[in-house]
């Protein structure tokens, strides 16, 4: 996808397609109303017979119309407009998109002149051009390819003269964000039988070289070194070689203490002895969206140059029954010397990612935050539409939760009281594993708590957020927006 900032008039834009905003009750923004005069009324002709109110999400089609240059004119409901938001904004532009004819390869649009309260030109062009990037996703399907329609290639984003500086800001850190979020998609998409450990170690070392991160990939000798006892027990089942994944993006000042980031890079998740029920079971090959983000989030901040200092740690295995495969029972010794009763062996995240969260001690973090498709239990809780969010510093929760408002890829806060941390008590070791049904999600973030407590950490469960199940199976790609949200005001305050 290409897009251009013009300050050109929109009537005189050639183009395949011209947005046009109608706010709800017919009110018609600035640009119809000019559009309105040079066609002789044309806009409120086609409004009054009835065709389309302003509703948000409706489209009505204009073809040829005299005094226009654009091929065609989409009037694009935008909802009321005192309720006008960066959240409507997004969603027009999306409904837009959809409706916008098969056959469209050039597209111009005013969206982000439309004024938004407490916005500016920056995050309404970042926003416009991350959900085109996120609506024009293609999945790189294994099958016979169809003759389709051209895709849209071209999005020019028309602004005032005076705004095309911030607007080229705003675009790049759109752009970045929406090339992060696609690689989160493509990884998580990705068979489980290509997308091993293995590859995502590849894949790390190709992003490296790309844009000179310094990068490690750990293999299972170099991770018995390191004593990650627990980690170990999660890949005992599988054939598949382990791999623990370091990316280090060094780009601020040396004695800037940096963020880490720790991905869940579960390759397929069968629960291993304590086998899952069959059904949808394929969808735990989206168990590595954890890492997948991690990934997401370098593509960007690479891409950005970001000045700051990051870390990305990925514990990368499959989860599987075998002959060898650690048993219900079975009491594993973590990196950091605490010892775990496995009840369960499909509660694996935790345990792969507490010896990541040990490891991390070494970087001497200013924050670490792991990211985790961890607990069922969060869906229940929380539903599709946010990540839930722990942390054991108020500070860096509300700087997250902040982050995910700003990018639309919210999180909702959930406890991490010591009232829960009784129930991962276990008469054989330090703890259990799993902690009972009741606050699945809390007790799995309790248990990850104790592994965190040399520094401020929060842990992003995505269980609900990372894909979506049935007919538009696929990964979302978040919560890659919120981490590069939130790593680019951090660089703003560090500098
Ligand atoms: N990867 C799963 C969590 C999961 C399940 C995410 C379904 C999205 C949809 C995780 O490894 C797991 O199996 N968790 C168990 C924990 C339980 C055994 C305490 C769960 O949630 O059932
Ligand atoms: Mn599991
Ligand atoms: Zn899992």
């Amino acid at each position: 996808m290409e897009f251009s900032i013009k300050s050109t008039a929109p009537e005189k834009l050639r183009t395949d397609c011209l947005l046009v905003g109608i706010y709800e009750g017919r009110k018609l923004t600035d640009l119809a109303k000019s559009l309105d005069e040079v066609t002789g009324k044309a806009i409120t002709l086609a409004l009054k017979s009835g065709d389309m109110e302003g509703k948000s999400g409706s489209t009505l089609i204009l073809r040829q119309l005299s005094g226009v240059a654009a091929t065609r004119v989409l009037l694009v409901g935008l909802g009321k407009a005192e309720e006008f938001s960066l959240r409507t904004l997004r969603n027009a532009f999306r409904a837009a998109l959809k409706a916008s004819p098969a056959g469209v390869e050039a597209l111009a649009t005013d969206f982000a002149s439309l004024p938004v309260k407490k916005s500016d030109i920056r995050a309404k062009v970042a926003a416009l051009a991350e959900v085109a990037l996120d609506a024009s996703y293609q999945v790189n399907a294994i099958k016979e390819k169809k003759a389709e329609p051209k895709p849209l290639k071209q999005i020019a984003l028309l602004v005032n003269k005076e705004d095309s500086g911030a607007a080229d800001t705003g675009l790049q850190q759109g752009q970045s964000v929406g090339h992060g979020v696609a690689m989160a998609k493509d990884l998580g998409n990705l068979p489980p039988n290509i997308c091993t450990p293995t590859y995502l170690g590849k894949q790390a070392e190709k992003l490296a070289k790309d844009y000179g991160f310094k990068v490690e990939v750990l293999e299972e000798a170099d991770i018995e070194k390191l004593k990650m006892g627990s980690f170990l027990g999660v890949t005992r089942g599988s054939e598949e070689p382990p791999r623990f994944i370091v990316l280090q993006h060094l780009k601020g000042k040396k004695s800037q203490k940096p963020v880490v980031l720790v991905g869940k890079g579960i390759t397929f998740d069968t629960g291993g002895i304590s086998l899952k029920p069959g059904a949808d079971m394929d969808e735990m090959k989206y168990d590595m969206c954890g890492a997948a983000s991690v990934f997401g989030v370098f593509k960007a901040i690479g891409e950005l140059d970001l000045p700051l200092n990051v870390v990305g740690l990925i514990p990368t295995c499959e989860n599987m029954p075998s002959g060898k495969a650690t048993k219900p029972g079975d009491v594993l010794t973590s990196m950091s010397g605490l010892t775990i009763e496995v009840l369960n062996t499909d509660a694996e995240g935790r345990l792969i990612l507490c010896d990541a969260l040990t490891y991390a001690e070494r970087f001497e973090p200013s924050a670490v935050i792991d990211i985790a498709t961890l607990t069922g239990a969060c869906v229940i809780a929380l539903g599709h539409h946010p990540s839930g969010l722990f942390a054991n510093n108020d500070s860096l929760a509300k700087k997250l939760l902040d982050a995910g408002e700003k990018a639309q890829d919210r999180a909702w806060q959930m406890p991490l009281w010591d009232d829960y941390q009784g129930q991962l008590d276990s008469n054989f070791a330090d703890m259990a594993n799993i902690g009972g049904r009741a606050g699945g999600s809390i007790t799995a973030a309790c248990f990850l708590s104790r592994f965190a407590k040399k520094y401020d950490w929060a842990h992003l469960d995505i269980a609900g957020t990372a894909w979506k199940s049935g007919k538009e199976k696929g990964a979302t790609g978040r919560p890659v927006p919120l981490l590069v949200t939130y790593l680019v005001q951090q660089a703003a305050e560090k500098v």
